[in-house]
This record gives structure tokens, sequence and C-alpha cells, in this order.
């Protein structure tokens, strides 16, 4: 990988990263053509990172597509599908740890997931030397998490946020969503309902509304619910599924 990407700057061109855990979706392929845009080179790295998974049952379930994978990147405009087996060492001792933005909200509820996020993309970085890497919105928090490494440690990587991408009932674009039943992918659809209309109450109101709301879905259990710069973050379980999803307080779309 480092090859290719000395070969091709060596060339004059620049290159974008879209980091992915693969069973790529309608939400990964708009990141993808994004980074398209930005530069003249994209890699697409699949890679279900072992460390950022705090239940063994949740890494074991994530959806693993990768020929499929490789036909969607291609078609979007990936010039390079990076599939590493494994980029730890049996005896791996080196860990990159933001240890501000990572807390609260997902940080609180999935120990060392943050840690972990940062440690493998701080090594794509390195194995993929890219001059901009395209990161979903949707993980709001993991996006906060690696531009707050990327300044701290002087990487020499322009972050670009991608807007989430939402399904026509609101729910954001996850590899999650695969494992829900036609039934619980409809509740997942209100809760996300739920989420927006609470936002759209105001900051004073937004916290009590979500409850309110949420209580009449059926099977759905809250996890988190926080008001962080004004905007309301949430997560809750359907099914064994964790689904998480932001809003800006105070407006209606
Ligand atoms: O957002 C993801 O899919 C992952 O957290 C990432 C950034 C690819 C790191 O494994």
């Amino acid at each position: 990988m480092q090859k290719a990407s000395r070969r091709w700057k060596r060339g004059g061109d620049r290159i974008a990263l879209v980091p992915t855990m693969g069973a790529l979706h309608a939400g990964h392929l708009s990141l993808i053509r994004r980074a398209a845009q930005l530069a003249e080179r994209v890699v697409v790295s699949v890679y279900v990172n072992p460390t950022q998974f705090d239940s063994p049952a949740d890494l074991r379930g994530y959806p693993r597509r990768f020929r499929e994978d490789a036909v969607l990147a291609k078609r979007a405009g990936a010039d390079l599908l990076f599939q590493p087996p494994n980029l730890y060492a049996k005896d791996a001792s080196t860990w990159v740890e933001e240890t501000d933005r990572s807390r609260g909200r997902c940080g609180n509820r999935r120990p060392g997931h943050f840690r972990g996020v940062a440690t493998v993309v701080a090594k794509l970085f390195n194995l993929v030397q890219p001059d901009v890497a395209v990161f979903g919105d949707k993980d709001h928090q993991q996006c906060e998490v690696i531009e707050r490494m990327v300044r701290d440690l002087f990487l020499p990587v322009r972050i670009v946020r991608h807007p989430v991408v939402r399904e026509k009932d609101g729910l954001p674009l996850s590899s999650r969503n695969l494992r829900l039943s036609q039934a619980d992918r409809r509740r997942a659809g209100q809760w996300a309902v739920a989420l927006r209309r609470a936002a759209a109450a105001g900051r004073g109101k937004a916290k009590a509304r979500y409850r309110k709301l949420v209580k009449s879905i059926q099977g759905v259990r809250p996890e988190y619910l926080e008001l962080v710069n004004g905007r309301l973050f949430a997560a809750a379980w359907i099914a064994g599924v964790r689904l998480i999803d932001h809003r800006p307080c105070g407006r209606s779309r």
C-alpha cells in the first residue's frame, strides 16, 4: 500500500482515503464519490477492526461482504480497495488515545471503542498516506475524535466530514441496519423520527419530548441521550442492534 501511494504521489496525484469496515451501502458510496472529487486517486479501506468492538458477538455478527464491496467501491470511483488481513502484531502494545472528545455519549457506553478507532485510523493513515480522508458525519463523535487526533499529532491529512445519508424515513444508513427484520426496521425508522421531532422542540424540551415519544415505540431500548453543543445525540437498541443518531436542536428537518 505504501509503495502504491508513493508511486502515485511521485506522479503528482493526490490521494483520498475512505476508511470503512465494509458491507458498503449508499452512505459509503456517497463518501467515495465525494473522495473522487477531492483527489486524483481514491483508496477505500475495508477492515473490520477488532479493537473497536466492545462485544465479541457484535464483532462476529458484523456483516462481511468483501466481494460485493469490491464491485460497489470500484463503481463509485475507487482506484484501490485496500483489504489488509490484520493490522495488529500479536504483541502490539502501542495505542492512540484521545481523551477529551471521546468522553461522554458513545465513549461512556463503549469503553475502549474510540481508542480502537483512533489507533486503526492512525495505522491506516500511515499505510495509505492520504492527503485527505472522508468520514461520514453519522458517526459525529468519531469525527470529533479523529479531527482532534489529527490536530494534536500534526498528522498531514485533511479530514472532510460528509453529511449523514438517510433512508426515506430518516434512519441514517448503517451496515448494522441489515440485521433488522422488517418489523424492527420500521421501528428503527420511528425511532429516528422521534429523535428528529424531539430535537425540533428546542433545547429546553428536547430530552423530555424524546423520552415520551420513544416510550410509545415497541421494542426500543433507549441507551443514552445527551445534548452537546446544541445537538441532541441518542443511542438505542432494537432487537440486539445498536442505533445512533444526532440532530441539531431547534430545526424541524
Ligand atoms: O466508521 C467506521 O466504519 C470505522 O470506525 C472506521 C473509521 C473505518 C475505523 O475502523
